[in-house]
């Protein structure tokens, strides 16, 4: 069936700015880590991928390696923008990539040099049918290619037209700070910063937020769930078809430890005080710090998404609430 995307699609989403810059973006933005590849359901994606528009979310997050296979994410994505984004809806998304981890044999299929990045954001690109991404991302630093080399190639690729923006993933604090130095000399202002940020994992609070404030760089925590961590689904045992019950993917069930489930439930309960789920309460704990730009959720059914969405009627917290979060993920 064709797609004509909802006519009221702009009128319960909240948008926030981005750093200093001119980009307003959701407060929720859609990542295709995992759910999008060539071993999911294509259909399931699609669905997803409309109704996050339909419901406002104007931001999809990609990179070179998404998938499995890596790549097949960016593949399927650039198959959905051409059957139901065509013409002038192109303006209406911000599309993001990324290189940094492995795609090809030999010395130049991963890490920050010029070579790579350049051809990496060129088969990207194939992938996706476009012209240009609007931001594109050096995934991770690489501690052997001077940052100066990384931060030129991502201002040429500005330059040469292949995106609008540039950001960074992954960086420290003090790297992040070199390069904004960089790419502001450059006159390529560093746009965003994408640090993994979640109630259980919080490196950010430790200098990064402060730096992406000092120069007005907005943030997107990744895996604000902590992988669906942060949900009531693990509480009962690992559900077939889940993140940690497939066989591909990042969370293993090792991950999920006595320790966390202790706390997991814990903060279920205050979550339900709060008259939310979980995944609504570990969404808005990131969005009522006013340096975050938008969080970056990742699901994998359109009923995830809505649940995910719902989370913008409750963005308030009380001192008490703050409290009780805090002493339990210390206990
Ligand atoms: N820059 C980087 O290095 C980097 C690294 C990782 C991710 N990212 C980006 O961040 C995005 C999000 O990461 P993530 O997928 O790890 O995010 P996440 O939101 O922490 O986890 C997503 C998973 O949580 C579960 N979930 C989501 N909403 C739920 C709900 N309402 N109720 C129950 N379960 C729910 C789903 O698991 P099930 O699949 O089990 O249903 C879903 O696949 C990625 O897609 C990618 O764009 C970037």
């Amino acid at each position: 069936m064709s797609y004509s995307p909802s006519p009221v699609r702009y009128d319960s989403m909240t948008y926030n700015r981005c750093g200093k810059s001119g980009i307003m973006l959701p407060a929720l933005s859609l990542g295709l880590w995992h759910n999008f590849g060539g071993v999911d359901d294509f259909k399931n994606a699609k669905q997803i991928i409309r109704h996050a528009f339909d419901k406002g979310i104007t931001h999809f997050d990609l990179a070179n390696n998404y998938g499995p296979p890596p790549g097949s994410a960016e593949e399927n994505f650039g198959e959905i923008l051409k059957k139901d984004f065509s013409g002038y809806l192109r303006d209406e998304l911000i599309i993001s990539s990324k290189a940094g981890y492995r795609m090809w044999p030999g010395p130049y299929g991963e890490w920050g040099s010029r070579k790579y990045l350049i051809s990496s954001l060129d088969q990207s690109l194939q992938r996706m049918k476009l012209d240009y991404v609007d931001i594109f991302y050096s995934h991770r630093p690489d501690p052997l290619t001077p940052l100066e080399e990384t931060m030129y190639a991502l201002a040429s690729i500005v330059q040469q037209g292949k995106a609008l923006y540039v950001g960074l993933s992954n960086y420290n604090a003090e790297d992040a700070r070199k390069g904004f130095e960089i790419l502001k000399r450059l006159g390529t202002p560093c746009l965003i910063h994408q640090p993994k940020y979640s109630m259980f994992e919080r490196w950010v609070e430790d200098g990064l937020l402060n730096v992406l404030e000092e120069y007005g760089v907005g943030c997107i925590p990744f895996s604000p769930l902590a992988q669906g961590l942060l949900t009531n689904k693990y509480l009962k045992g690992i559900p077939e078809g889940s993140r940690a019950g497939k066989p591909h993917g990042f969370l293993r069930p090792t991950d999920i430890t006595d320790e966390k489930l202790n706390k997991i439930k814990k903060l279920n309960d205050l979550a339900k005080k709060r008259k939310q789920s979980l995944a609504q309460m570990a969404l808005t704990w990131l969005l009522k710090d006013k340096r975050i730009t938008t969080v970056l959720i990742g699901v994998s059914s359109v009923e995830q998404l809505n649940d995910n969405l719902a989370c913008l009627n409750n963005l308030a917290y009380s001192e008490e609430e703050l409290n009780e979060i805090e002493n339990i993920l210390k206990s």
